[in-house]
Parts: structure tokens; sequence; C-alpha cells
């Protein structure tokens, strides 16, 4: 059984859920099972080392999916040249959800908006939300404590809230929601989409390695470790990746960021298997209807 909220419906999904964006591992294989599960699977732009490996990508989701999709551009971190390709591209295959993050989204509003695409804006706080929403996007992702990759600090039961009191635009809760009672938690704190990446990493779809996915589902929410060492802003890993020796204050020597050392967030507290993005979604469905009906009156 379907249920949607205004955004949700604005973006053409069947349930309000998205695949959230993920630095390497994510793919045109997620993008498409999302797309036809009726969620919004959504990939960054630079997971196509170049921007004829990320046309390609393009090419590939086009063809086997008339169904919405996003892409997520890191503005303050790639390179000019490669972003202003990758915008023209976002363009050029008329992507219909453009999500921005690290710098100011203006100019990309701009021309999102003139071919009737959508732009969500990812941030940690009110100040970075309040100067999105007046560049003019669509909705503010509030990343809470807990999420995996970039992580804020405030914990999502005070950021969702605070942040649906502050704005004029929809929220969309980021961080910490693995199953469908946490996605009932979030649209009662009075978000419009929920936006997963963890859960997805053990994903049958997902580009991860499978060591990697079985380290989601075997690992417990304290084994995560938050720290700005490792990519230089505070983020997510786990710590079943870092040396034993190492301490939060330490860059970890040798080991690449993202590639070795391996990010996921508090949600792997509720993550139990590795499935399909088809078995995700239906379980997520279900386990949100059960949660409202079980809700006391
Ligand atoms: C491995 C990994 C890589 C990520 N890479 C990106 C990225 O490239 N761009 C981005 O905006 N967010 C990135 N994120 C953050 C996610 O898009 C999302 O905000 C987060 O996963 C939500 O929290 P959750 O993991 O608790 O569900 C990444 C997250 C993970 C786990």
């Amino acid at each position: 059984m379907s249920f949607s909220t205004p955004l949700s419906r604005a973006l053409g999904l069947t349930y309000p859920i998205v695949c959230a964006p993920m630095f390497i591992i994510s793919n045109a294989d997620m993008l498409v099972a999302c797309a036809e599960a009726g969620i919004l699977g959504a990939m960054p732009s630079l997971n196509g080392r170049t921007a004829e490996d990320f046309e390609a990508i393009l090419q590939s989701v086009r063809a086997r999916t008339d169904k919405p999709f996003a892409i997520n551009m890191t503005i303050g971190l790639t390179d000019p040249e490669r972003l202003a390709a990758d915008v023209a591209l976002c363009e050029q295959y008329e992507v219909p959800v453009w999500i921005t993050s690290y710098g100011n989204p203006t100019e990309l509003v701009h021309r999102a908006h003139a071919q009737g695409a959508r732009v969500l804006h990812d941030v940690i706080n009110l100040k970075h939300a309040k100067k999105a929403e007046a560049a003019g996007v669509d909705a503010i992702i509030g990343v809470a404590a807990g999420a995996g990759g970039h992580a804020g600090r405030i914990s999502p039961y005070a950021l969702i809230p605070y942040l649906r009191d502050n704005l004029s635009v929809p929220v969309v809760a980021a961080g910490c929601i693995s199953t469908g009672k946490q996605i009932a938690a979030s649209l009662a704190l009075g978000a419009e989409l929920v936006y997963l990446g963890t859960r997805f990493i053990p994903s049958v779809e997902c580009g991860a390695q499978d060591a990697y996915k079985q380290m989601v589902v075997d690992s417990g929410p304290e084994e995560i470790v938050y720290t700005d060492k490792i990519s230089g802003v505070h983020a997510n890993f786990l710590r079943r990746t870092l040396p034993e020796d190492w301490t939060p204050d330490r860059t970890p020597e040798g080991a690449k960021q993202w590639k070795d050392i391996w990010s996921a967030g508090h949600g792997v507290a509720e993550i139990h298997d590795i499935t399909t993005i088809e078995n995700i979604v239906d379980a997520l469905v279900r386990e949100y209807h059960d949660a409202v009906a079980a809700l006391p009156r």
C-alpha cells in the first residue's frame, strides 16, 4: 500500500523514500532498481571517474527506466571544470532531481528550474539551510548526528522539527533511518521525505565490496566513529576498518578515505541482511504500516 507526502507526489514517487547518494558505491543499477521500486535513487556525479564515465551512467539509466532519479553534485568539493561538465550533462539528460551540497546552489537552482528539475540541498544546521532556502532550493535535507558520510551533530529528534519550524520549504530527514518504524518517526517529526544511505549499502545492487556489506550487517552502533581526521570534515566510519591502535586525534597512515576506511552511520543497528533493493523497499513499507498501526491511541 502506497503512502505519500506533497513532496513525494510532486517528485512522482510511490513512496517518500530516497536512497541517498554515496561516494564510490552508488551506481546505475541502484538508480534503476530504486526507480522501479517506487523510490528516488541518487548518485554522486563523481561516481563517474570522468565526465565521459558520468555520461555513460546517465545513458544507461535513461535506457533502463523512465522513472525519476537524482544526481548529487558536491559544489565546493568538485573541480570547477568537472562541475560545469556534470551540470551540462544533467541538463542534457534532463535529470529530474538535483541534490546539491557543500556550497552555494544559486546557479544550479536557476539551471535546474529552467528545465523543470527540482533541487534538494543538504545541510547540517539552520544557518546553511536558510542560505539555501534563499537561493531558491525546493527542499532542505537535514543531515543529523549519526548519519553515514559527513554527518551533523544535532540529534534527528531536534534537527527535523527545528528545520521544519524555521523554514518554508519542505524538509527531508537524513541520518539513522534504516527501518519503517524510523520512517514513521521521521514523518511524525515533520519530514516530507526520508533519506537513507547506510541501509542501502548491504543491497545486492550496491557497488560496495561484499566485505563492506557484511561489515554493515555485523557492526553495532557502538562501532561507528565520528572524526574529522579521515576526510577533513566530521564523518562517521566503521571502527573495524581503522587500525586497532588508531585514536581519534590521529590521521591513519596509508589507508585511503572512503576506499579502505569505510563509512556507515548509527543506522547499522537495525540492519540484519544483504538483499535486493526491491526487498528492502518492501520491508520498509510493511514496517512503516505496522508501526503506524501499532501506535498507542
Ligand atoms: C559511504 C557513504 C558515502 C557518502 N557519500 C556522499 C556523497 O558523495 N555526497 C553526499 O551528499 N552525501 C554522501 N553521503 C551521505 C548520504 O548521502 C546520506 O546523507 C547519509 O547516508 C544518510 O544517513 P544514513 O547513512 O544514516 O542513512 C555518504 C554516505 C555514506 C554512508
